[in-house]
């Protein structure tokens, strides 16, 4: 019982440090180590990788604002055109977030409390205006996603030729990139956004930067509001639901009470990005200390968030978690470490491998032998807090 105890409180350390150096530290690089302690008392060593984001310290001259599009047009077909070079993709994605970073003027924001706070929703909380403006220097997420956006369009396009398609926009943060890196693509007569956003700061600075990058005829409302909870108006003319609205292990953000309050209301056809994150634990093995090349299989799905959110017709109200998931580690093979991703399916066959983006980082706990008690069981939280938990 002993083990099995100290098993389980050493999967829950992990799991809060995980989530606290996340929450802490978004912007920086942090490698942090944490202990376990096996039972014969040598401490193990396990490192978490938090996405690194720079800082803002650009400054530029002004462009005109016909040009600045021009421009924004350019770098976004860079971005598409490259997608397998990464250095092109990194700095088509640096030259953009200056010309954003000189157009909104962020950084008059500064550090202030009021731009640095994560606002609460009804289910999650919804991240800071800077914090959601740094998202865009997540190289990978931005290229694929908006790799994810245009083809989603253009396959909308063929299958519904003489419709405009309208894509509702749950999220958009103060540099909204996917309309800004998008509409410019098309043109007005094509595709038609809605945008919602809870943090009234942040949607006022994207609206603005609409305005400056001359894109305001391809938006056909702004919502100030919570896509907890908000209702869709005309909500079946949408072809495309988009809400880049999680974190790695789906930690605090929104994704799942979004989906869960708004595919009710969307017609069964809506396309949604990303489409569907699975977060899925697997086993390391073999034991040894020595071993270089570790093999790994899968032992479980823990979330499946398009399964979990099926039940829903709109009538029911959101749970306060998922079905639990249980785990058992016994058996002839011994482990080294069980391995959870967060797997994000953008569309069709676009997903995020683990450790591409900030959204994809794997969380990785050694196991500690003998096993008492060798079962593990987590589940999704959703109320009162947003996240994965590990029952005791
Ligand atoms: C991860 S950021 C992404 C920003 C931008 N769409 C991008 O992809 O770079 C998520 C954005 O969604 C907003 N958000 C999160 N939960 C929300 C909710 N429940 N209702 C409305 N907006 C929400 C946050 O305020 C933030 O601006």
């Amino acid at each position: 019982m002993k083990a099995f105890r100290s098993n389980v409180r050493s999967f829950y350390h992990i799991l809060k440090y995980y989530n606290n150096a996340i929450k802490a530290n978004k912007f920086n690089k942090i490698i942090a180590r944490t202990k376990i302690v096996s039972k014969n008392y040598k401490p193990k060593h396990i490192e978490i990788r938090v996405a690194k984001y720079k800082r803002f310290a650009y400054f530029y001259g002004k462009s005109k604002p016909s040009m600045l599009s021009n421009t924004i047009k350019e770098l976004s077909t860079t971005i598409l055109n490259n997608q397998s070079n990464f250095e092109t993709t990194k700095n088509a994605i640096d030259e953009i977030h200056k010309h954003y970073l000189e157009t909104t003027k962020i950084e008059d924001f500064g550090e202030s409390m009021q731009h640095m706070a994560a606002v609460p929703t009804a289910s999650g909380m919804a991240l800071s205006l800077n914090h959601a403006a740094a998202c865009l220097l997540d190289y990978r997420r931005t290229a694929k996603f908006l790799r994810g956006m245009v083809s989603l369009i253009r396959e909308q396009q063929q299958q519904q030729p003489n419709e405009i398609i309208n894509i509702f926009y749950a999220g958009c943060g103060p540099y909204a990139p996917f309309i800004t890196l998008v509409a410019p693509l098309f043109k007005a007569s094509e595709v038609q956004f809605s945008l919602l956003e809870i943090n009234a700061a942040s949607i006022q600075m994207a609206q603005n930067l609409i305005k400056s990058l001359e894109l305001t005829d391809y938006v056909q409302e702004y919502h100030t509001a919570d896509a907890v909870t908000f209702q869709i108006p005309d909500a079946k003319k949408y072809h495309i639901l988009f809400s880049e609205t999680l974190d790695a292990l789906l930690y605090r953000e929104s994704y799942v009470p979004i989906l869960w309050n708004m595919l009710p209301q969307l017609d069964e056809n809506c396309a949604i990005i990303p489409n569907n994150v699975i977060v899925q634990a697997s086993m390391t093995y073999p034991k040894s200390e020595t071993e270089e090349i570790r093999k790994e299989k899968e032992a479980a799905v823990i979330l499946n968030v398009r399964e979990a959110v099926k039940v829903n017709d709109g009538s029911k109200s959101l749970p306060e978690e998922f079905t639990p998931v249980t785990i058992n580690l016994s058996g002839d093979e011994k482990y080294y470490s069980m391995v959870v991703d967060t797997k994000v399916q953008i569309q069709g066959d676009l997903w995020l491998s683990r450790n591409e983006s900030s959204l994809s980082i794997p969380l990785e706990m050694e196991i500690a032998y003998p096993l008492d008690a060798p079962n593990v069981t987590f589940f999704y939280q959703l109320k009162p807090s947003v996240e994965l938990k590990l029952k005791n």
